[in-house]
């Protein structure tokens, strides 16, 4: 009998749902696998390209994770018993972004989920790491078993990625901002590669045994993070804690306050961050066994 492989998503721009598509391509071509897709569907859905107020206005309830209402999945896929679920999300504010936080909070997450093995694959600009522990936590919630974790991201320098993708999310075209910047987002070669991991996880899956897959995917590269990138994600995390719960307290001033949080979130981007970097680097010598455990930590499944 032939295995049953479901691939679930979200996807604005389409860029994830390439990377899903290309990850997946070794199940597509083996005879041994059929392979269902579900596009999870909010039901009020988010606009594309965004304007500065609906970008900043979906802050707090996704960095509380607060779910909003999504369509049921279509019949014959809650009906199926899979043997794999392949989990492709992106990040909005370093959380997993309100579609895919809406279904893992749903019913239909246990239904599809519960008892099965779970490959989670990130498609977002940089920072992921806090993100992942959160998604660790969706997936333990519904019963899953995580086996795998791959990351796909945009390599560039991080304030370059933080121009290009505001120009992307703003202008709704993935393309050079001036005609001279690098492209927004995951590359296209790292795009077309996604089906490499695609063959570890079919290996593990033939085998039987996913012990190595993370091992696998690791020395392959597709778990990497830089040590400044989760030194920031740590303690953004901890600053958008206290900005969610104060702009949810209450609706009074909601506008207002969701402009001091882009004043804020500018200010530490710009300044505070390139100030903070020298201070990284001045002191990376004496951090460089924290610094190497927490590599280690984030790109890792426990
Ligand atoms: C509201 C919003 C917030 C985002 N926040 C982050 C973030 O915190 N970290 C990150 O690495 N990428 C972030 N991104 C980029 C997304 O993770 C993702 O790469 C981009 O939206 C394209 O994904 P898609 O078209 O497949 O949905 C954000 C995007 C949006 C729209």
């Amino acid at each position: 009998m032939k295995k049953k492989v479901l691939v679930i998503y979200y996807s604005q721009t389409g860029q994830l749902k390439e990377i899903a598509q290309n990850l997946v391509q070794p199940f597509e071509k083996n005879q041994n696998y059929d392979l269902d897709y579900y596009n999870i569907q909010p039901k009020k859905e988010f606009p594309f390209p965004w304007d500065n107020e609906s970008f900043f206005g979906v802050f707090p309830e996704s960095f509380a994770q607060l779910p909003a209402e999504i369509k049921a999945p279509p019949e014959n896929i809650l009906k199926t018993d899979y043997d794999l679920i392949i989990l492709a999300y992106q990040i909005w504010f370093l959380t997993p972004s309100i579609p895919i936080n809406s279904f893992m909070k749903s019913e239909y997450a246990e239904k599809l989920i519960k008892g099965k093995r779970v490959v989670t694959t990130i498609g977002c600009r940089n920072m992921w790491a806090k993100s992942q522990e959160k998604m660790k936590l969706l997936v333990k919630n519904v019963g899953g078993k995580l086996v795998g974790n791959v990351a796909f991201v945009d390599r560039h320098l991080n304030h370059i990625s933080v121009i290009t993708i505001v120009h992307w999310m703003m202008g709704g075209k993935k393309n050079k901002k001036f005609g001279i910047l690098p492209k927004p987002g995951v590359s296209e070669k790292d795009i077309m590669n996604a089906s490499e991991f695609g063959e570890l996880i079919i290996q593990a899956d033939q085998n039987n045994n996913y012990n190595n897959l993370q091992n696998d995917i690791i020395t392959a590269g597709g778990s990497n993070i830089k040590p400044f990138i989760i030194f920031m994600d740590e303690k953004a995390n901890k600053m958008f804690a206290i900005w969610s719960r104060f702009i949810l307290k209450n609706t009074k001033n909601r506008k207002k306050k969701l402009k001091f949080f882009k004043i804020y979130l500018l200010t530490v981007i710009w300044i505070v961050s390139p100030i903070v970097y020298l201070i990284f680097l001045l002191t990376y010598p004496l951090r460089i066994r924290q610094i190497r455990n927490k590599k280690t930590y984030y790109s890792e499944l426990n």
